[in-house]
């Protein structure tokens, strides 16, 4: 087999076989395909795509290619959920409480950062001393003790996916709807859960940016789960303005925390119950009309809030700061942002708030930044608001003030302000695909 004729049958529109897929996967990984031949076969699926099935021998081909995680050594159902990614989305630290708070596991990877998305392992390291990486054992008993846990994916996770991200990253190959199905379905299928949530984001902060595609990569990844032996259901939700109002990683998990106290954003709390309510359902707790009560008895009970104190002193965490967020560290700077005319915000440009807060520290620019978790953005001001000329639209959070010029710039240029009252944005934008 040549990976020469694989690139010119995929260039030419054919499909690949599953022979072709392993040996390019397994040809990859051990370095006998270099990165030029492999960057060639991305742009060829990027333009050509895959067939289902193709898809799907890719997604397991790269599951197969490090560790798989075995939890059947937890009693009862596990459930787990994955976000596409986006700018503002804490809802990880706010629905695996919920979930397991109503007696559902919840044994959950998440990732870190990514270009202008904001990762859930990054929030939770803003958190003194809290460990997201753990070995297997650990990750078992702590969902055995609590019912949840959070961990960074193990380094030997879908190590496929990783090389092959890394390359799609700078090959302009990232937004291909086979390639971000196959990517995260491995992962999660490796992640060894029984049920699989997935929140697919749409919008401008979003890799999917039009409900259509959105729509499509939701059942790719379904069909992909189900094939797979995985209960998985997708819900499509609004990423065309930041959720909630803060953007950063201790600013995150402040709002978080607010959530879990019943004083979140009205679009996050939404987002967080309908989330809860599904992984509920998943774990046959009910009809969605009794998950969805179940899912805000245990917010609104307190009950989840205890639930994170308790996970985050199980995995090495201050609780103190859980109990009392003006415990978290903060910014040395802070830098108010204000309108430069009256009238609604009509737009947020999410993907270049993201890239503002990037700025601030709050994300990486290269692979070995270090962030800043105190850095970030918090919003007053959302899509549908009266702002008048001068009022604060934002607060910007850095360790250093010379960070504030360009993050202040980047995030004017990405808010509208327009005489017309747009319409209201819808928090879900699809009924749950199944
Ligand atoms: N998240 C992933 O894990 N992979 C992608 O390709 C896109 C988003």
């Amino acid at each position: 087999m040549r990976m020469y004729d694989i690139i010119k049958a995929k260039r030419d529109g054919f499909s690949l076989t599953e022979k072709e897929i392993d040996f390019i996967i397994n040809g990859y990984l051990n370095g006998d395909i270099p990165d030029y031949q492999m960057s060639a076969l991305l742009m060829a699926i990027y333009f050509k795509g895959m067939t289902s099935s193709e898809t799907s021998m890719l997604t397991m081909a790269m599951a197969r290619s490090g560790d798989t995680v075995d939890l059947s050594e937890i009693d009862g159902i596990t459930v787990d959920k994955h976000s596409t990614g986006g700018v503002g989305d804490k809802t990880t630290l706010i629905l695996v409480p919920i979930v397991a708070a109503c007696g559902v596991n919840v044994a959950k990877m998440s990732g870190r950062g990514l270009g202008h998305t904001g990762g859930t392992v990054d929030k939770l390291e803003s958190i003194p001393g809290f460990r997201t990486s753990l070995n297997r054992q650990e990750f078992i008993d702590t969902v055995k003790k609590c019912g949840a846990c959070v961990v960074g994916q193990s380094g030997n996770l879908a190590p496929a996916d990783k090389a092959l991200y890394a390359l799609r990253d700078v090959t302009a190959t990232v937004d291909s709807i086979p390639l971000i199905a196959a990517s995260i379905m491995s992962k999660k299928i490796a992640a060894g859960c029984d049920c699989i949530l997935l929140d697919v984001k749409v919008g401008s902060g979003a890799f999917m940016t039009k409900i259509e595609d959105a729509r499509k990569l939701a059942e790719k990844m379904i069909e992909i789960g189900k094939k797979a032996g995985k209960k998985t259901v997708a819900v499509i939700t609004n990423m065309d303005e930041p959720l909630g109002y803060a953007i950063g990683n201790s600013l995150e998990v402040i709002e978080a925390v607010n959530t879990l106290k019943g004083t979140g954003p009205c679009d996050l709390t939404e987002l967080c119950l309908r989330l809860a309510a599904e992984m509920l359902c998943l774990a046959q707790k009910g009809s969605y009309e009794e998950c969805l009560k179940m899912a805000k008895d245990s917010l609104y009970s307190g009950r989840a809030l205890d639930k994170l104190v308790e996970m985050v002193t199980l995995q090495g965490g201050d609780p103190t700061v859980i109990l009392n967020t003006n415990n978290l560290k903060k910014a040395r700077f802070f830098h108010t942002v204000t309108a430069e005319r009256s009238g609604y915000i009509t737009h947020i440009d999410t993907e270049c708030c993201g890239k503002a807060s990037v700025l601030l520290g709050a994300g990486r620019q290269t692979k070995d930044s270090v962030i800043d978790h105190t850095a970030g953005i918090v919003l007053s001001s959302k899509v549908g608001d009266i702002v008048n000329k001068g009022d604060i639209i934002a607060t910007l959070y850095a360790d250093d003030e010379s960070l504030f010029p360009l993050a202040e710039d980047t995030l004017l240029s990405s808010v509208e302000i327009g005489s017309e009252k747009p319409e209201p944005m819808k928090i879900i934008m699809s009924e749950t695909l199944r």
